[in-house]
């Protein structure tokens, strides 16, 4: 039986906004496996960093009004602030999806490092540990901390521990930001658009250190990007998101040979003019989250769809073992537990229109 690191169910997340409830996380359910690599994938304001950030407990105006989060076991929403802080520090760490304002530009490097060495994953230290830690091991958290800028290939690791962010250019700054995610190393890892502010050699120098320290630690990763090339180079398991809600899932590769979802299908054909954002290539923009749509979230901008689209939730549908889409024109069981009395009520559309057409139905993306 399967036993995932992570496991969230049907999460819901809204917050209070001034023009109302906005219903941004709209139940969704994610399983990272222990020593896998999971990426979600969708365009900007699809809700990719709230998730990520409930996981942790970063959002404290956020409404979780429903929804479970079980890591190794335990819901981390009944756990108090103290333990969940604990668990961030020692166990769960982030890259934080922009270099420039997740690292202190007061400090150093270094101080920051030996800063999250000493205390992270501590919630109170007492003051014979703090005593203890400080005589018996700055040296030793140093030479720690400069091996692990070593591992992330920084080239001149004494330096940049004693420099100022500001001295750093930004791939070096990203380094440093996974070097610190890495120090206390965690078996799980969160990695929030990790190259959105490189350039692109720098960012696939990045993606290859990432993935080779991974492997190295066996760390499971949760992997969030706009780039269908970057997920798919990185990524064993593919989550595709909007507006909230999972619409497509499967291992990696299934999903590219086969991309079931018109929304997985309309990036996938987008990506050319990935230069304007993952999205931009599909007409029409995102719902308005204080305003849903009652039925598919993607009936707006889908070319497929038809009145039921706009009258009833299209819940995922288990169209092959591994793979699973939330779309009418797809038949299938319920791909989740809740969703099996829920069954009569699927109207079923289809075949999609594009499996009449043509055989082909792998997109190229690189
Ligand atoms: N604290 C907040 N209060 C109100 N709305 C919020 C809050 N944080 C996020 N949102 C809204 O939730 C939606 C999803 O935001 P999120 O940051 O998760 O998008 P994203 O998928 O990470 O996008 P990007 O790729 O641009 O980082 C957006 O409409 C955003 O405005
Ligand atoms: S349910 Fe309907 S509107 Fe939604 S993606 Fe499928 S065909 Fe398009
Ligand atoms: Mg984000």
């Amino acid at each position: 039986m399967s036993n995932p690191l992570l496991e969230v169910k049907d999460l819901h997340v809204e917050f209070d906004t001034y023009d109302g409830t906005a219903q941004v996380i709209n139940g969704i359910d994610l399983i990272v496996e222990r020593g896998e690599t999971v990426a979600i994938v969708g365009e900007s304001g699809c809700g990719k960093s709230v998730t990520v950030k409930t996981i942790l407990g970063l959002l404290p105006e956020a409404d979780i009004s429903q929804g479970e989060i079980l890591y190794k076991g335990e819901n981390l929403l009944e756990l108090s602030d103290a333990k969940r802080h604990a668990r961030r520090g020692k166990e769960m760490s982030m890259i934080m999806q922009n270099p420039m304002s997740a690292i202190n530009p007061v400090f150093t490097v270094g101080e920051q490092m030996l800063d999250v060495l000493k205390w992270q994953g501590q919630h109170r230290v007492g003051i014979t540990d703090w005593v203890r830690d400080k005589f018996r091991s700055e040296a030793e958290l140093r030479e720690r901390a400069i091996d692990m800028l070593e591992q992330v290939d920084i080239s001149a690791p004494e330096r940049v521990f004693e420099s100022y962010p500001v001295e750093l250019s930004g791939g070096m700054r990203q380094r440093v930001l996974i070097a610190i995610a890495l120090l206390l190393e965690p078996d799980f890892l969160i990695a929030d658009e990790p190259g959105t502010a490189l350039d692109v050699t720098t960012e696939a120098n990045i993606l290859e250190l990432l993935d080779d320290i991974v492997e190295e630690h066996d760390t499971s990763v949760l992997y969030i990007t706009h780039d269908l090339g970057v997920a798919r180079e990185i990524s064993d398991q593919l989550n595709v998101m909007y507006a909230g809600e999972i619409v497509e899932t499967a291992p990696t590769e299934t999903l590219f040979e086969d991309p079931q979802h018109p929304y997985t299908r309309g990036l996938l054909e987008s990506i050319p003019q990935l230069s304007r954002g993952i999205g931009a290539g599909i007409p029409g923009k995102l719902p308005d989250y204080t305003d849903p749509p009652t039925g598919c979230r993607f009936a707006d901008r889908c070319p497929h769809a038809e009145t039921e689209c706009r009258e009833v939730v299209p819940h995922l549908r288990r169209t092959e073992p591994e793979h699973a889409a939330a779309c009418h024109l797809f038949e299938g069981d319920p791909h989740l537990d809740r969703h099996q009395d829920a069954v009569t009520e699927f109207p079923y559309i289809g075949p999609p229109p594009w499996q009449a057409d043509t055989d082909e139905t792998e997109v190229d993306v690189r």
